[in-house]
């Protein structure tokens, strides 16, 4: 087969990130069952924080970028993805192929596009893994307000509509003041500042106010989220974006049995993919029309 086109992340002798495109054959990718024909990719968070080199996170000295992909089966030496299968899954899709072991693929769900795939991304598909987990724990719209962190980001952006779409009463805890309107016509139905809030006051156990949470920060504000829970209330957690601490008792657990659901996108992996995409589609037009409004 032909060269073709690849984002290279290279570390430099002064540790350093060089990003650049580079031309590559199927023999130079990683081994794996399944070659994809690449059609969309996106920017994760991770992919960030490897071609920045903020992150350390690149884990060997070169790799071409990108954690998720969306393509069609090239070929395969695997059953479960026979060529046209459609596959949205791990690493290395900022190339126009892919090559990676078959357990690493989701089939796509049907009546989701390629392009819709990549849209959600992983930020999506993590934030549809909360919501499932949180419903299989007896989150329910009838149960109280649910409370999104990191509200302008990727996952909290796409849990607010999705929630919103779902029946429930959405708050959005966000730094941003200037994106209340955005955050509203997404779904949520309050917007919270986070500097109205005095997370170093916070007390074993608060006010009970939300009956789900999805935390994308960490430290402060998931012990806040965790002391402000109602009984039986259910956190995801799903993100450190502010800290990976968290300093707090056990007393929301014990007495409110709070429960705490950590969730790892790479770990669920297929079991949730089904349920995910449903939540996903709920919330696809509103947020891409939203999307486009604000030119990102
Ligand atoms: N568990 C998993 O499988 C999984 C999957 C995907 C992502 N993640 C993690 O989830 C988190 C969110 O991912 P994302 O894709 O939504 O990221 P993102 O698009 O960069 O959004 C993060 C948001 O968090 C807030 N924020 C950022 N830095 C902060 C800080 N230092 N202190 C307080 N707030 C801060 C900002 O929102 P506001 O200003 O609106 O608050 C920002 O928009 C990341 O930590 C990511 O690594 C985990």
């Amino acid at each position: 087969m032909d060269k073709f086109k690849a984002y290279q992340l290279t570390e430099t002798p002064d540790k350093k990130i060089r990003a650049e495109f580079v031309e590559r054959s199927l023999d130079e990718l990683d081994p794996g069952e399944v070659v994809v024909r690449v059609a969309n990719s996106d920017i994760n968070y991770k992919d960030a924080l490897a071609a920045t080199g903020k992150g350390r996170i690149l884990r060997r000295a070169s790799c071409i970028g990108g954690i998720d992909f969306s393509g069609t089966v090239g070929s395969s030496a695997d059953p479960r993805f026979a060529k046209d299968d459609l596959g949205v899954a791990h690493d290395g899709g900022y190339a126009e192929y892919a090559r990676v072991p078959a357990e690493w693929l989701t089939k796509l769900p049907k009546g989701m596009s390629l392009w819709e795939a990549m849209a959600f991304g992983t930020a999506g598909f993590t934030a549809g893994i909360g919501i499932v987990r949180m419903e299989q724990n007896g989150l329910k719209p009838q149960s109280g307000p649910v409370i999104v962190d990191g509200a302008t980001g990727g996952v909290g952006s796409i849990a607010i509509a999705a929630l919103a779409k779902l029946g429930y009463h959405v708050v959005a805890l966000t730094g941003k003041e200037s994106e209340s309107d955005w955050l509203k016509k997404l779904g949520a139905k309050e917007v919270k500042l986070r500097s109205s809030i005095d997370f170093s006051k916070t007390r074993p156990l608060e006010k009970p106010t939300w009956a789900g949470a999805v935390d994308n920060l960490g430290g402060e504000v998931l012990a806040w989220m965790a002391s402000t829970m109602k009984v039986n209330g259910v956190i995801a957690s799903i993100g450190l974006a502010a800290s990976p601490s968290l300093n707090t008792t056990v007393l929301p657990f014990i007495l409110r049995g709070v429960s705490l659901l950590g969730i790892n996108s790479t770990e669920c992996g297929r079991r949730c993919s089904r349920r995910c995409a449903v939540r996903f589609r709920s919330a696809s037009c509103r947020r891409r029309s939203m999307t486009s409004s604000r030119g990102r």
